[in-house]
């Protein structure tokens, strides 16, 4: 179990103080509220200094105790510090160089997805963690929603029997931009690889190794558009975290990087899934992730949405409240969530988004810290799995480019990298 007492805590900065950076304060608050202190803040670093102290104001306006120390560096970081541990939130882009900095100055890393811009990049991240012998973790929160607990331990406890398919589609978003303009341009990671990455480990949470896929993607929309150019941040408390930035950022901008990707993935176990990850759809959007299995379907509701999932066995009614349990009657949420969520079993909650996605990386604090601290090993999603789900999601842009069916295992080990090879280029990898 995650530390009590602030003494005892590890010593940690923020490294990227941009939306991301800011949003995980809300994880330190949770823990606080919880009693859970596996970590104190002690640093913000961003070479945008306007950045890094607006996240140290608000740590010391949220947290209390001292003001962060502010750093434009690692090098200033560790003057200035006795940081441990670096939580990793800069653009995907500056992951795979800072991360290998900090294994080199002795310091463990949690590096938000996507692990690195490349698979390359992954591999640097990986062999440097295993030189230096620091932990390498990756911030992957959606598999951890209790609901997505709940229905892994409804699959493991056979409630659907032997998995058979999976529906994964998400479609929408016309010609809208998703949170920052980066996200749109190959150079910066793209859409499919920045939202694929979370869904290609939920892919993986559920079914196991994902072995092959075959996928077309498109860039369908070269135009983006913003619509918080301009404007003025709302100051009533509407505001999200991103708005200061997307205010400034331009109406509208040429994306760069394919925004559709339509796969079939294969699973080891033999599963496979259909995956749709539509990013410029118009007209009616939705979201679907059902599992289909030789007794029965599990169909899932969006992360973070506390939303009811159901289970339809052959021949019986839908099950959706606290007859699930009978199901997997020896399903509890481990110890950090259900002091976070208040119970260690429940099939709905009612959170506000920002409260549930607060308590999400609270959680992932709690598997970080014993990670370093040897209790468990090894963090949930290590290395290892977040460089898999880099290796999936630039599976699908590979294969339209190869014009075949391609291994995870290929991409994963960098041997085919058409697609990614300006990208690495750039990086100078
Ligand atoms: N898990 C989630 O739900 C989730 C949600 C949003 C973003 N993210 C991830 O968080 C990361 C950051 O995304 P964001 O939306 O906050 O981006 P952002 O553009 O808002 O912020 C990035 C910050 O990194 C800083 N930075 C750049 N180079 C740096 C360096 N060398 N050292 C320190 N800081 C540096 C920038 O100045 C900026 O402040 C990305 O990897 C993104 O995919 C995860």
């Amino acid at each position: 179990m995650a530390k009590a007492t602030l003494a005892e805590a590890i010593p940690i900065a923020i490294v990227g103080c941009g939306g991301m950076g800011h949003r995980r304060l809300g994880g330190f608050v949770e823990l606080a509220q919880a009693d859970l202190r596996p970590f104190q803040l002690v640093g913000a670093c961003d070479p945008d200094l306007g950045n890094a102290n607006s996240l140290a104001d608000e740590a010391q306006a949220k947290l209390g105790g001292p003001r962060p120390a502010v750093a434009a560096t690692l090098e200033e970081l560790a003057a200035n510090t006795q940081v441990q541990a670096i939580d990793l939130t800069t653009t995907p882009r500056f992951h795979h160089t800072i991360a290998v900095e900090a294994f080199e100055r002795g310091w463990h890393v949690m590096s938000e997805k996507p692990l690195g811009l490349t698979s390359r990049a992954c591999q640097t991240m990986l062999q440097a963690a295993a030189r230096h012998d620091c932990v390498l973790s990756t911030a992957e929160n959606y598999r951890r929603d209790p609901i997505n607990r709940l229905g892994k331990a409804l699959i493991d406890a056979g409630a659907i029997g032997t998995p058979r398919l999976m529906i994964h589609h998400s479609i929408g978003g016309g010609d809208g931009m998703l949170i920052s303009v980066w996200r749109h341009q190959k150079d910066g990671a793209g859409v499919l690889l920045d939202v694929g990455v979370h869904f290609a480990d939920i892919m993986e949470f559920y079914l196991g190794p994902a072995t092959t896929l075959y996928a077309q993607t498109r860039l369908h929309e070269p135009i983006r558009r913003n619509r918080f150019a301009g404007q003025s941040v709302a100051t009533d408390g509407s505001a999200g975290v991103y708005e200061r930035w997307q205010t400034q950022m331009p109406a509208e901008f040429e994306a760069t990087a394919d925004d559709a990707a339509y796969a079939t993935i294969g699973f080891a176990s033999g599963a496979v899934a259909s995956y749709v990850e539509d990013h410029a759809a118009r007209g009616q959007g939705g979201f679907k992730r059902t599992i289909f299995g030789s007794e029965g379907s599990l169909d899932l509701p969006g992360d973070r949405s506390g939303r009811r999932l159901v289970v339809q066995r052959e021949g019986g009614d839908a099950i959706d409240d606290a007859a699930l349990y009978d199901l997997c009657p020896d399903f509890r949420l481990d110890e950090a969530t259900a002091r976070l969520f208040g119970s260690d079993r429940f099939f709905e909650y009612t959170n506000e988004f920002s409260a549930t996605d607060s308590k999400l990386l609270a959680v992932e604090y709690c598997d970080f810290a014993a990670a370093i601290e040897g209790e468990s090993g090894r963090p949930e999603v290590d290395g290892v799995q977040g460089a898999r789900s880099v290796a999936m999601a630039y599976a699908w842009m590979e294969s339209q480019v190869a014009g075949r069916a391609v291994t995870i295992d290929e991409v994963f080990d960098d041997r085919l990298n058409a697609y990614q090879a300006d990208i690495n280029e750039g990086l100078g990898l």
